[in-house]
């Protein structure tokens, strides 16, 4: 999946005034106007030592999918891609200039859709790259692709320069609702794609599938279920259509007459969940489904998993580095994100000025409290008595634990001392139980047994 917060997850989305997934923590409607020279301070600081995680957002797409909350340009011509390709270069340059060689144990590409990239035009990404950063052996190196415009060529260049994980947007194998969100791809496309991604030895793949398109039902969902199973994917994300029309003006292609109502998307959801762990799946937080041999699966066991854009992790890196338009870094100071127009990246990347525009600075309070929600979106309870100890802070949680009470009195959650854990028949409302411990959150502005029935209503 994309850096959340660069889809319409971003700010939130699947109805107004959503809550906020916690793919971070302050979310990304805490972030300000920020100057690059904060930026490039936290950069300069980034301990030798430690490995790092890089994230590069391609923004460009060869046709429009209806339902697409992506940050993404469709571009007709190879041109404006094979000139941001050398601006993005640019910028990993420029930052490494402040960083230093370091090492790198996860990259991502997101997008948009990273497959667009020619094969040696993404080989020359990865040699800039390699000057720049410590690539050798990456533990994690996974890329995001749109089955329809990928090849054996891509194929082998993914694998000659490291890629180990792909992500296959497939959304729906049906072929009505793929007409009505304008993203046609059959099986059989689906199939080859696999055959030859497995040839030149990238065995994890993951599946991006969505629920609450135009013409599902359990029944649809179940076909897709069962096509997605026999392909044995190693992980799959299962979103929730976000609807967005007022923020995506092409989502209006979206009849909404076609759209299946909350108490319908929530069938399905609980549907297909039960389809996948019943066929050897293990649900993990809010969307998320891993085989055993997959290492989310045993991250989870570890208690190593973690909340981040991507949505969940076992990414052990202190700092991520986001390039491209709209990318967010994620440092141990702060958070600061990219200039979203890609005119405005390309003109500030080449005349050398910060394309960072929006971030915060983050609190070693803020740091806690990141903890405590991750763990809490991860694994459905939380000690957070715990973790301000293993944060060496001093803190009460009064009014946090007078809510949480609440909770407890509402049979949505148990107490066992100071761990809390959310009760598995209402795990849809996690992001509303967040909120509890969101210190940006107006906590006046709602009673958390009303919050958490209006996420129920959706
Ligand atoms: C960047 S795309 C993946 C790569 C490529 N662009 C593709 O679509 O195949 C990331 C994923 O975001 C999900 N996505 C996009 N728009 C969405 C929306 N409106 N609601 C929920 N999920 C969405 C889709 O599952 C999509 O595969
Ligand atoms: S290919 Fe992916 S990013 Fe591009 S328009 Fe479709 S869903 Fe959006």
């Amino acid at each position: 999946m994309t850096q959340e917060n660069t889809v319409l997850k971003s700010v939130d989305v699947t109805r107004p005034k959503r809550l906020p997934r916690y793919t971070s923590y302050p979310t990304a409607l805490e972030f300000g106007p920020i100057d690059g020279k904060s930026h490039d301070k936290w950069l300069k600081s980034l301990p030798i030592c430690e490995p790092i995680s890089l994230y590069f957002h391609i923004p460009y797409c060869d046709k429009l999918c209806w339902f697409c909350g992506c940050f993404t340009t469709i571009s007709n011509k190879y041109g404006p891609v094979e000139k941001f390709l050398e601006v993005l270069k640019q910028e990993v340059r420029q930052t490494a200039k402040k960083t230093g060689r370091l090492k790198v144990s996860h990259i991502h590409f997101g997008g948009g859709s990273p497959s667009i990239l020619d094969p040696a035009d993404f080989r020359s990404l990865i040699d800039v790259l390699s000057e720049c950063y410590d690539i050798d052996d990456v533990p994690e190196f996974a890329i995001e692709i749109d089955p329809r415009t990928v090849d054996r060529d891509k194929i082998f260049a993914y694998a000659s320069s490291g890629v180990n994980r792909v992500s296959l947007g497939i959304q729906d194998f049906n072929l009505k609702t793929q007409e009505a969100i304008n993203r046609i791809q059959t099986v059989d496309l689906i199939e080859k794609t696999m055959r030859d991604f497995k040839g030149a030895g990238i065995e994890r793949v993951n599946f991006d599938l969505i629920y609450g398109l135009p013409y599902q039902s359990i029944d649809t969902i179940a076909e897709t279920i069962l096509t997605t199973i026999k392909f044995k994917p190693s992980r799959i994300a299962l979103f929730g259509y976000a609807h967005v029309p007022h923020m995506k003006k092409h989502q209006k292609l979206v009849g909404e007459h076609e759209l299946p109502n909350q108490k319908e998307r929530q069938a399905q959801f609980n549907w297909a969940s039960k389809m996948l762990t019943d066929n050897g799946y293990r649900a993990i937080g809010l969307d998320h489904f891993a085989l055993p041999d997959d290492h989310l699966f045993t991250s989870f066991d570890q208690g190593k998993l973690k909340r981040n854009f991507q949505g969940y992790t076992d990414d052990t890196a202190n700092s991520l580095i986001g390039f491209g338009p709209s990318a967010i870094s994620n440092l141990p100071d702060g958070y600061a994100q990219n200039v979203p127009s890609i005119r405005d990246y390309i003109e500030k990347v080449s005349s050398n000025k910060s394309s960072v525009v929006r971030g915060l600075s983050i609190s070693n309070k803020d740091k806690m409290f990141r903890d405590v929600i991750s763990t809490l979106m991860c694994y459905f309870e939380v000690d957070p008595v715990k973790i301000t100890m293993e944060h060496h802070i001093h803190y009460n949680f009064k009014i946090e634990i007078k809510n949480l009470m609440k909770l407890v009195e509402a049979g949505y959650m148990s107490r066992d001392g100071n761990n809390f854990k959310i009760n598995k028949k209402v795990m849809p409302y996690l992001r509303a139980i967040a909120t509890v411990f969101d210190q940006y959150f107006d906590q006046n502005s709602s009673d958390i047994i009303s919050r958490c029935v209006h996420e129920s209503e959706g």
